[in-house]
């Protein structure tokens, strides 16, 4: 039998090891971290109403708070850095010219001002309004704890997102840094089975490839690069702005595995997404992901969120903003 010093080194450990856990950059987030904050009115059933409200008449809403999110927490973490106007702020950094929902962020911290001024960040408000609009969207509904804090920070050179071209290696080395696994990597990059992107984004995929004139991505499903070529992205360029969905046009306003389905069909439109298939270290977990849409709806929040806790500012860090758009 172990002796009463031994037990109580060990339980000194479990009780270190506890501490560090809790000790990581979101210890402070709490699940329901509002309640009983904000006068007699429940914070995160009204971002949902508005979130309902915007959804009904504007459904890719949706793609939009999914992609604020990831440019939001992985530029200096999640701390509202991507919402601040101005000369040089993040928002002007060229891969966020394309973000969008600002609007219903700034709605939502307007109707949260008028209940309870100063008390809900706008940082928590992103990651809210993701949450019901992934719902809404007919994904997971998901528990996310709030208490984060807006930063004062808000820099276009911070902005390092990741490259269309990346490898599946690359891509996993890149959300590595932010602590999240291969599996999370895939997971989010399954946020592309809603929105959209440009025809100039694929374009060399299509009439460009390894930057030979007139050369197709072998890597493509050649039914699809016809499809582009002939209706979607003709070689001119007024098509540049022509709209190609992530997953099929069917599926693109839902949350769903298709994903994950197109890209064992080499339907992938961005590269790194089809790159996630062609790597053989990430190919199990696509095949996974799309033989199972229930595995999916349920680890596909645990990615989302580790991505709402990189880096938070909590407690007294950082500040609440008055609005959204502009440091207090
Ligand atoms: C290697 C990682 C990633 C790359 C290279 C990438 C790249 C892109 C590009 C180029 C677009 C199209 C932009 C445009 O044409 O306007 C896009 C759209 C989108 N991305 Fe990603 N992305 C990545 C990861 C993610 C992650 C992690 C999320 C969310 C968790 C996400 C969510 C979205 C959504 C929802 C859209 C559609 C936006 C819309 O319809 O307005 N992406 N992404």
């Amino acid at each position: 039998m172990a002796s009463p010093a031994r037990m109580g080194a060990a339980a000194l450990m479990v009780a270190l090891a506890v501490l560090a856990l809790a000790g990581g950059s979101a210890a402070s987030l709490q699940y329901g971290f509002y309640k009983g904050k904000c006068n007699s009115s429940d914070v995160e059933a009204v971002v949902q109403s508005i979130v309902k409200a915007r959804f009904a008449r504007e459904a890719p809403i949706v793609a939009y708070l999914l992609r604020m999110q990831f440019h939001e927490c992985v530029i200096n973490g999640c701390d509202g850095g991507l919402l601040i106007d101005g000369p040089g702020t993040e928002k002007t950094a060229p891969p966020n010219l394309s973000v969008k929902g600002y609007d219903v962020i700034a709605a939502i911290k307007a109707e949260l001002e008028r209940r309870c001024p100063g008390v809900v960040s706008c940082s928590d408000i992103q990651i809210l309004a993701a949450r019901d609009a992934i719902a809404l969207a007919g994904g997971p509904m998901y528990s996310v704890r709030t208490g984060r804090r807006d930063g004062r920070r808000s820099r276009a050179s911070d902005a390092n997102l990741p490259g269309i071209d990346f490898t599946a290696a690359q891509a996993v080395a890149y959300y590595g840094k932010l602590g999240l696994s291969a599996f999370d990597t895939v997971l989010l990059l399954g946020a592309h089975t809603v929105g959209v992107t440009h025809c100039s984004v694929i374009k060399s995929r299509l009439y460009s490839y390894g930057g030979k004139t007139g050369a197709t991505d072998p890597k493509l499903d050649p039914y699809y690069a016809f499809v582009y070529k002939t209706w979607v992205c003709p070689n001119t360029p007024s098509s540049d702005g022509n709209v190609v969905f992530l997953d099929d046009q069917w599926s693109a306003l839902r949350v769903d595995n298709n994903y994950y389905k197109n890209i064992q069909r080499r339907r992938g439109v961005l590269p790194v997404d089809q790159n996630l298939y062609n790597d053989g270290s990430t190919r199990w977990i696509v095949d996974l992901l799309a033989n199972d849409a229930g595995l999916f709806r349920s680890v596909f929040p645990n990615a989302l969120v580790k991505l709402s806790e990189v880096n938070v500012l909590t407690g007294t860090q950082g500040e609440i903003r008055k609005v959204c758009n502009k440091f207090n």
